[in-house]
């Protein structure tokens, strides 16, 4: 089969289309022929092998362990090992699967995924595992998102903030989003209540308070943070913006942790976990109409690697594609509508 296959560890220009064996499907897990695929940039941590401490905690200490890139995909069941009782071939699957997605075939345990939201093309329905599962954990889980809350997203309007925007609505929050002045109309219309361009404003030094901050971009440290946190606010810890080449965030993480200890505020480091369950819940959301994938790019996935670079230079809008088994011949997918304007059979 094809795929997108590195040897080493490095830029996106270790990336080569590759021929490689099909997967093997063990008995608890299940074949998917890969429609769509999403970049994130846990998968630049996996193709860089930095920082370092991801060699440790799976991507291979000398080479990557799996040669094969990507994490999300949304595609249809081939075959199906013989103590799998959920899925049978012919199914529409999407899921988080960590390594492999950016190839034709990928098997996975069964519990990684969930059946794909049925108003969702494939292409839309691989952009929503790992962002939208971050999305929801952050707010629900780690922030204890409630109704009536003031909400601050800061960086609405990359692949996870315009997840969490539509989700925290959804949760009855009142939504600020922090975004580019470029972005700012985008973040509205998916549902933002307020939006505070970071390019004019600094939003630690405004008077406004939050109860929940969910920081996905920029470097504002967690004290800078807790200026704007209610006495009682909670603020979660996602982005991976550093240049820290040994443990990467994860210092600030720790600071943050420490900090916690001793104040009323809650500051709380993130770690997205695979989830059939919350795959099914994202998929209720999705068909209700509720949330929407907002796509920025498609690319076929013999350009995986400009796919990577895009997303690289930190300014993508929402999602952006890798179309696996039907690649467009023009690297830009159909521009995003604002939800009102979304035709019903793209809902
Ligand atoms: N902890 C976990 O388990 C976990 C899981 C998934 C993701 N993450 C992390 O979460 C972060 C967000 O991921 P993502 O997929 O959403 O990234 P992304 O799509 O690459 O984010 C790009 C967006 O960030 C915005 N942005 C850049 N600098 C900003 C700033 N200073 N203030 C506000 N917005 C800014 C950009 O908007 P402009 O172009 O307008 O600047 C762009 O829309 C990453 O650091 C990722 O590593 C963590």
């Amino acid at each position: 089969m094809k795929a997108i296959a590195h040897e080493e560890f490095g830029s996106a220009d270790v990336l080569e289309l590759k021929e490689v064996r099909k997967p093997d499907v063990e008995r608890d897990e299940v074949l998917v022929r890969v429609r769509a695929a999403s970049p994130n940039p846990w998968d630049w941590h996996f193709m860089r092998g930095l920082p370092y401490i991801a060699r440790l905690a799976g991507a291979g200490v000398r080479k990557p362990k799996n040669s094969v890139l990507g994490s999300d995909m949304a595609g249809d069941v081939e075959a199906v090992g013989n103590e799998v009782t959920r899925f049978r071939p012919g199914d529409e699957v999407f899921g988080f699967v960590r390594v492999g997605t950016f190839a034709e075939y990928v098997s996975a345990p069964e519990e990684l995924l969930a059946l794909k939201p049925a108003n969702l093309s494939f292409q839309q329905a691989a952009t929503v595992p790992l962002a939208a599962l971050t999305a929801l954990q952050g707010l629900r889980d780690v922030g204890e998102i409630r109704s009536g809350q003031r909400v601050l997203i800061v960086g609405a309007s990359g692949g996870v903030g315009t997840f969490a925007v539509q989700i925290a609505k959804w949760f009855g929050a009142d939504v600020t989003g922090v975004c580019s002045t470029r972005n700012l109309e985008m973040v509205r219309s998916i549902g933002a209540d307020s939006v505070i361009d970071y390019t004019r404003e600094d939003f630690t030094r405004r008077g406004q308070k939050y109860d929940l901050i969910f920081q996905l971009a920029g470097t504002a440290s967690p004290s800078a943070c807790r200026r704007v946190l209610t006495p009682k606010g909670r603020l979660v810890l996602s982005s991976g913006d550093s240049p820290g080449r040994f443990i990467g965030p994860v210092d600030r993480i720790i600071k943050a942790v420490l900090l916690s200890l001793f104040i009323g505020q809650t500051l709380s480091p993130l770690d997205t976990k695979p989830s059939s369950k919350d795959l099914k819940f994202l998929r209720e959301l999705i068909e209700a109409g509720s949330v929407t994938p907002v796509i920025d790019r498609t690319y076929p996935l013999r350009e995986a690697a400009d796919a990577i670079r895009y997303l690289e230079t930190g300014r993508a809008r929402g999602k952006v594609v890798i179309s696996v088994s039907a690649a467009p011949t023009t690297s830009k997918a159909a521009p995003w509508k604002p939800r009102a304007q979304i035709a019903p059979e793209n809902r």
